[in-house]
């Protein structure tokens, strides 16, 4: 079968580009059926990133140096309309998505997000289950949106936060954002529902370990979810090296010195995180204590149940975090379309049952080999993808 070709390198950070084949060619691609890549992965949860700006400049994310006002930043007329993401939301459904996640950049930028949202409410998976509609936010803009989110259907949210300590969360966000306004955020989702909460915090070396003790304390005492996730080479623009990364096993021995844990099922397969939950005096674990969650990808790669494909805002398929290639679809949702949900469907279908991804899987092996090619692919960057 012939291979769409690769025609275009788009900017500086951003990975290629393979533009879509011609239609006539689409007509003889099989019927998608109970889609798996050659690793026998399925596509459960799509991730959809609705903005590549943040109001945030984290320094691993979105470096100031690099993300100036001059940055190449996706145009207004280039970003997808909600029509759009809700058609492809549709055909996904129809391959297998269980899960949607919005991301950004900072996705409550978005305008009108909650209408997005109520549109998603009203889908259901294939087999007529409600969908898990869950969002990635840093919080900044939650104790004013919590209320109209939840209304418009969403389930859940995730927040990132990587520290407590007002002055070490202003020099990570390398923003003036008062710390307080993110917990604030943090509250109000949970009174409104959006549960169960979970904390997402990146550790890097010598940024915030001293962190590790007084979040958990926090999230503990308020039974949220805290998930530590290594530090992770995403992009190309983070600088990352791998004595940065704290290992999740130092992060749970630093854990076990304040409280006893003992590990938790996976709540389903794929899962990025490894759960435990804290043990009480009389030894049980303890319902009202939360839970905490470790993602190793650069310590215990997860890629073997990856079920997790990625949308950005213009349009381009990702099917690993780290992939250094798109599958732009974009002109296929132009208004006028020429081309249907069936053949849409077909060519997402084709593309994963050829996926190979499991990034960071090999890099494992190739940390130990270091050979230049591996870490000098560009990739996409976490800030128009995601988590
Ligand atoms: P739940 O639906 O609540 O289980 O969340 P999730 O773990 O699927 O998604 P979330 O976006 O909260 O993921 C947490 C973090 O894990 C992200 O911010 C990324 O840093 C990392 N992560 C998520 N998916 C992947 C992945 O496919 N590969 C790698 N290497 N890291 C991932
Ligand atoms: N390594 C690990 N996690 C990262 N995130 C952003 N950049 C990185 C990185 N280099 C996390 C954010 C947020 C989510 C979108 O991804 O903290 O939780
Ligand atoms: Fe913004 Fe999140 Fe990136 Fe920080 S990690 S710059 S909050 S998108
Ligand atoms: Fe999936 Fe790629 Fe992450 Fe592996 S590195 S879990 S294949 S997204």
């Amino acid at each position: 079968m012939p291979q769409p070709i690769l025609v275009r390198n788009q900017k500086y950070f951003a990975p290629n580009v393979i533009l879509p084949p011609k239609i006539d060619l689409l007509e003889h691609y099989p019927s998608p059926e109970n889609v798996h890549d050659p690793l026998k992965r399925p596509i459960r949860d799509l991730r959809i990133s609705l903005i590549d700006r943040c109001n945030f400049r984290c320094r691993y994310c979105m470096p100031k140096e690099v993300f100036t006002p001059a940055y190449n930043y996706l145009a207004s007329d280039k970003i997808l309309s909600f029509n759009q993401i809700i058609r492809l939301c549709k055909i996904f459904i129809g391959l297998g998505v269980q899960k949607i996640r919005l991301t950004g950049g900072e996705p409550l930028l978005r305008k009108g997000i909650e209408e997005l949202i109520d549109q998603l409410a009203k889908l259901s998976t294939q087999s007529g289950k409600a969908l898990d509609i869950t969002l990635t936010t840093n919080g900044s803009l939650l104790a004013k949106m919590a209320k109209s989110l939840k209304s418009a259907g969403l389930t859940r949210v995730t927040v990132s936060l990587d520290a407590l300590d007002n002055t070490s969360f202003q020099s990570i966000t390398d923003s003036h954002y008062p710390v307080e306004r993110i917990l604030e955020g943090i509250h109000q989702a949970q009174a409104e529902g959006l549960g169960p909460i979970k904390i997402n915090m990146v550790v890097k070396r010598g940024t915030n370990e001293d962190q590790i003790i007084p979040m958990a304390n926090y999230f503990r005492q308020r039974g949220m979810i805290l998930r530590f996730i290594e530090f992770m080479d995403v992009g190309n623009s983070n600088g990352w090296n791998i004595s940065q990364v704290v290992p999740s096993r130092e992060i749970l021995a630093t854990l076990q010195t304040h409280w006893v844990l003992k590990p938790l099922d996976a709540h389903y397969v794929g899962e990025t995180a490894k759960r435990w939950g804290y043990v009480n005096a009389e030894g049980n674990l303890d319902p009202l204590a939360g839970e905490v969650g470790f993602i190793s990808s650069i310590t215990e790669a997860f890629c073997d149940d990856c079920n997790r494909i990625r949308l950005s805002p213009d349009g381009v398929l990702y099917l690993c975090l780290f992939a250094s290639t798109g599958y732009d679809i974009s002109e296929w949702l132009q208004p006028n379309p020429t081309i249907g949900d069936d053949l849409i469907s077909k060519y997402i279908a084709h593309i994963w049952q050829q996926r190979l991804d499991q990034y960071s899987k090999t890099r494992i092996n190739a940390l130990k080999q270091h050979p230049i090619e591996f870490f000098q692919k560009p990739k996409i960057e976490m800030s128009s993808i995601g988590g």
